[in-house]
């Protein structure tokens, strides 16, 4: 057995992760005078989010008509009517709340000429159920808005006395009797183990986009809460949705805001045609992302993409007034100068569908609650933990998430799990006393990696799972190219156990820390192989050649999937159909959205 000397610390939460919706759930804790401690790998305001771009979606109506409904009514087409019904009310009718919260808490948005605030299209969100033009519902600090965020919700948790553990890195979760009691963490710095005992345990770690080869996302997103999740007995949800966002910089996969096409910018073959407008003709450029992914592919596939390969797009923005460029689109001006060599008041960005958003995660319901669900108890509660941001799935994104309703629901979300958790937490009972055993548990396995001597490297095994996610699991999948993944995958997760982390002994243990993040995104990349492979239909980012049409009959409902080493068990749980309001009190006409063939 491992021997380490362990910190022993007290909370009545403990929120892992300092992303948008890690802070804004230690924010709304803290507010409430729920002592709680956010522990984070990273300093919060280098957390992903950092790097989200284009803005935040609220029917705020500052730059034409809105409403809720038609916000709703966007997302449940977006999902391909895989997400559930109460979760995406919630989450359209809370979001001009939770972003006039973020006004007032100070982040800086850009501003219309009188003053509110400015608000840009973004691709599948329109006006009248979707049958008006597109509407003006992203809010947006510039090309800056998670960052923005970011530094505002830091600064109000530190100002209400939130404790931060900063370069902490969470191994796995303490379970007593069927209930969450804790968090086990690495500190990084000094290599000393804290165990964090706490009524509640908030898992708000991001998403895996790092199974993936090419990504938007930051090399930290790795999804840890999944694969404590995983270990912990519990399953990951509707994990075969993966997004790829229409406009990653060829090459580097370095992202270029939607908020781009948002503000006139618009996509052109190697014939220089606005091949969108075949596509989708009401919507175009604006079309949702899965959409709009599948056509550049298209596109590439039958020979009209650019460049000496024929591989990719062009993103257009010259013709847009250089202070639009200026005001509204800096930061990627000076990404697609740095990643791609371009001055984009001259020249198209070479861009590429590239992996950017996770739909599925930790099952939770819209208080971000986890489930636990069984075949008879689809929705039961596991007590004691949370999952919020893009390490859950409550689930509003379904099989495709529309750009700008990732911020929305990092803030609705973080702030519904700290309503909830002032709700159920006993603020007067014992914060629970430390479960040795499982304290042991963690450590050995600790233990076992730091000291693994087999055949294989890390860095060897990762790069072997990311090349196989993103040729198998691609934008396009089929029968063949998934079952040679799970057969792939298979072989790759099983060969974990063949791990050697080469700085054994050393103070900066980098590829120690590799070695536990690839411990978390291998049951990740598991689950959604196998999942891909298992569900015989088209659906949101799931495009499945074999399988080209959406069977609602078959398919409407969420997978389910337990990881355990390389094997994957899967099982289904109903999609909610009800809405928290009836159409007498004020809720949506459910024949709005029943329902019907997805076109833009
Ligand atoms: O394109 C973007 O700015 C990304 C936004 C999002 O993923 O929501």
């Amino acid at each position: 057995m491992a021997s380490y000397e362990t910190h022993t610390h007290d909370y009545d939460v403990v929120v892992v992760g300092a992303g948008g919706a890690g802070l804004r759930a230690t924010l709304g804790m803290a507010e409430q005078g729920l002592r709680t401690a956010c522990v984070s790998k990273v300093f919060p305001t280098r957390s992903h989010t950092v790097a989200a771009q284009g803005g935040i979606a609220a029917s705020l109506s500052n730059m034409g008509p809105d409403h809720w409904q038609w916000h709703m009514y966007d997302t449940v087409k977006g999902s391909d009517w895989l997400g559930d019904t109460d979760a995406m009310e919630y989450l359209a009718r809370e979001a001009p709340k939770a972003v006039y919260e973020l006004e007032h808490y100070g982040v800086p948005f850009s501003r219309t000429e009188d003053g509110r605030i400015y608000q840009r299209p973004f691709g599948g969100h329109t006006t009248e159920f979707g049958e008006g033009p597109p509407v003006q519902r992203t809010c947006a600090a510039a090309d800056r808005t998670g960052h923005a965020i970011l530094h505002t919700l830091y600064g109000q948790s530190l100002k209400n006395n939130a404790e931060f553990f900063i370069e902490y890195f969470a191994l796995d979760l303490i379970i007593t009797d069927g209930r969450c009691t804790g968090v086990v963490c690495w500190k990084l710095d000094d290599g000393t183990m804290h165990v964090f005992n706490a009524k509640m345990v908030v898992l708000a770690t991001g998403g895996y986009g790092r199974a993936y080869f090419s990504a938007t996302s930051a090399h930290t997103c790795t999804g840890d809460g999944g694969g404590m999740v995983a270990r912990a007995g519990l399953p990951l949800q509707d994990m075969e949705f993966v997004q790829f966002h229409p406009t990653g910089i060829y090459g580097s996969g370095c992202l270029i805001t939607e908020g781009a096409r948002g503000e006139g910018g618009y996509l052109t073959n190697s014939e220089g045609e606005r091949f969108m407008e075949r596509y989708a003709p009401t919507y175009k450029d604006l079309a949702s992302r899965d959409v709009v992914s599948r056509c550049m592919t298209m596109e590439i596939r039958e020979g009209r993409g650019v460049g000496d390969d024929k591989d990719h797009i062009f993103l257009n923005l010259m013709h847009l007034p250089p202070e639009t460029l200026h005001e509204r689109l800096p930061g990627i001006s000076e990404s697609a100068k740095i990643f791609a060599g371009v001055d984009v008041t001259r020249e198209p960005i070479p861009v590429l569908p590239t992996v950017h958003y996770n739909m599925g995660g930790i099952p939770t319901n819209y208080w971000g609650e986890v489930l636990a669900p069984t075949a008879d108890t689809p929705d039961a509660v596991f007590p004691g933990l949370m999952a919020v941001g893009e390490a859950g799935c409550a689930s509003v994104h379904g099989a495709n998430r529309l750009g700008s309703n990732s911020l929305i629901d990092l803030v609705v979300f973080g702030r519904a799990a700290a309503i909830r958790a002032g709700q159920v937490i006993d603020r007067e009972g014992a914060i629970p006393s430390t479960n040795q055993a499982e304290v042991d548990r963690a450590l050995d396995r600790f233990d076992t990696l730091r000291n693994a001597t087999g055949g294989t490297s890390t860095a060897e095994l990762r790069d072997k799972m990311q090349r196989t996610m993103q040729a198998d699991a691609a934008v396009f999948r089929t029968d063949k190219t998934l079952a040679e993944g799970v057969e792939k995958m298979t072989e790759i997760a099983g060969a974990m156990d063949d791990i050697k982390v080469t700085d054994r002994g050393l103070i900066w243990n980098t590829d120690l820390m590799e070695t536990l993040e690839l411990t978390n995104l291998m049951p990740n990349a598991m689950a959604t192989i196998v999942a891909a492979e298992a569900r015989k239909e088209s659906r949101g980012a799931h495009a499945h050649e074999d399988w080209p049409e959406r069977d609602d009959a078959t398919w409407r409902k969420h997978s389910l999937a337990w990881v355990e080493g390389n094997k994957v068990k899967l099982d289904y749980r109903p999609v909610h159909m009800d809405p928290l309001t009836t159409q007498q009190e004020g809720g949506i006409d459910l024949q709005k959205i029943a329902p019907k063939k997805r076109v833009y």
